[in-house]
């Protein structure tokens, strides 16, 4: 249990928020959308206890926010349709699906190993200081439990993670009270991903033809069986490694090439999952073979399962 601080949306609630996240904390902040659960973005345990938090069954890719649109070659490469889209809607409630900067400083768990990232500027004064107080960018789904009723109160935010996130900064209700419409614009037209804060007709109004998303969209990498797979074959729940084998280990294991975890901590595991995945690819070659201890499928250890059983489906 964390005690979970209420700050007030003032300077020094501001700078709390600030040196908590610099700590690797999770902070709920008003946005005008939804409250938002902040971690620094850069930080791999940090973005890990988000999804622990929240009990996210899935390492879905988390939206990530800025503060100005500035910032955003720092991690992603604005295309020109979506420098466009951001001179009309940025701040608010929109946000932006990128190709992902290559060697940028975000952890793999924000983007969930793909190859483009989720963008936003938010509008909320208050998730604006925030977010120039700590300086960097802020991975930030919404502050609400997987599966329920998005909050948009701090009081809802309390309802739901109390004494599992450092603080919640209450900036009353949000206006929007829905989540950003989520555009893909890594190409020469936008594609509606989610429905959300700005309208449709908002953007068909620039004189862009705003495309549905297609079935191939729907099927977003990670819903797709075999994915964040290594070249090589894997093997799973492997009490000891066969022959040949680069062996992952996760709490005890006595020779282990790579370790999710030395101490068997699921929050550590997560936060160093897609690194083990890539080291241990880079280590096994393209026709080498992997195998990974047994993970246990409780909290943290479902959404790590998840993603081992997607590397080692069957190609
Ligand atoms: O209004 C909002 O957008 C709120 C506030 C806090 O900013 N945030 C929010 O985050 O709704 P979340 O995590 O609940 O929703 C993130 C959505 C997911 O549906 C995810 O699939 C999509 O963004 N997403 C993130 N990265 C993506 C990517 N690279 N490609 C496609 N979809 C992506
Ligand atoms: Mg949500």
């Amino acid at each position: 249990m964390t005690p979970t601080r209420l700050l007030q949306p003032d300077p020094d609630g501001i700078a709390d928020a600030a040196r908590l996240l610099r700590a690797g904390g999770l902070v709920a902040m008003p946005t005008e959308t939804v409250y938002g659960l902040a971690a620094d973005a850069r930080d791999d345990r940090a973005v890990a206890r988000i999804f622990e938090a929240k009990g996210r069954p899935r390492f879905n890719p988390l939206i990530v926010h800025l503060p100005a649109l500035d910032r955003v070659a720092e991690v992603a490469r604005l295309t020109p349709l979506a420098e466009r889209l951001a001179r009309a809607f940025w701040p608010g409630p929109l946000t932006l699906v990128l190709p992902l900067r290559e060697g940028g400083p975000l952890s793999p768990l924000v983007t969930a190993g793909l190859e483009t990232v989720a963008i936003r500027l938010p509008a909320h004064p208050v998730a604006q200081a925030v977010l120039q107080a700590f300086g960097g960018p802020l991975a930030a789904p919404s502050a609400n439990p997987s599966g329920r009723i998005s909050p948009v109160t701090a009081r809802h935010v309390l309802d739901g993670l109390s004494g599992r996130i450092d603080a919640v900064i209450d900036g009353g209700a949000c206006v929007v009270g829905l989540e950003s419409t989520i555009l893909d614009a890594t190409g020469d037209a936008p594609v509606l991903l989610r429905e959300g804060g700005t309208p449709a007709e908002a953007i068909a109004a620039l004189g862009l033809p705003l495309r549905q998303r297609t079935e191939a969209a729907i099927t977003a990498p990670g819903q797709l069986a075999s994915h964040y797979a290594p070249r090589g074959r894997v093997r799973l729940n492997a009490a000891a490694p066969e022959t040949g084998e680069i062996w992952v280990g996760f709490g005890p294991c006595p020779g282990a090439d790579l370790s999710l975890s030395d101490t068997g901590d699921l929050t550590e595991a997560a936060a160093r999952l897609f690194h083990a995945l890539h080291e241990a690819d880079a280590l096994a070659g393209p026709d080498g073979r992997i195998a990974f201890a047994p993970v246990p499928e409780t909290g943290l250890g479902r959404a790590i399962n998840d993603r081992l059983r997607r590397a080692a489906a069957p190609r």
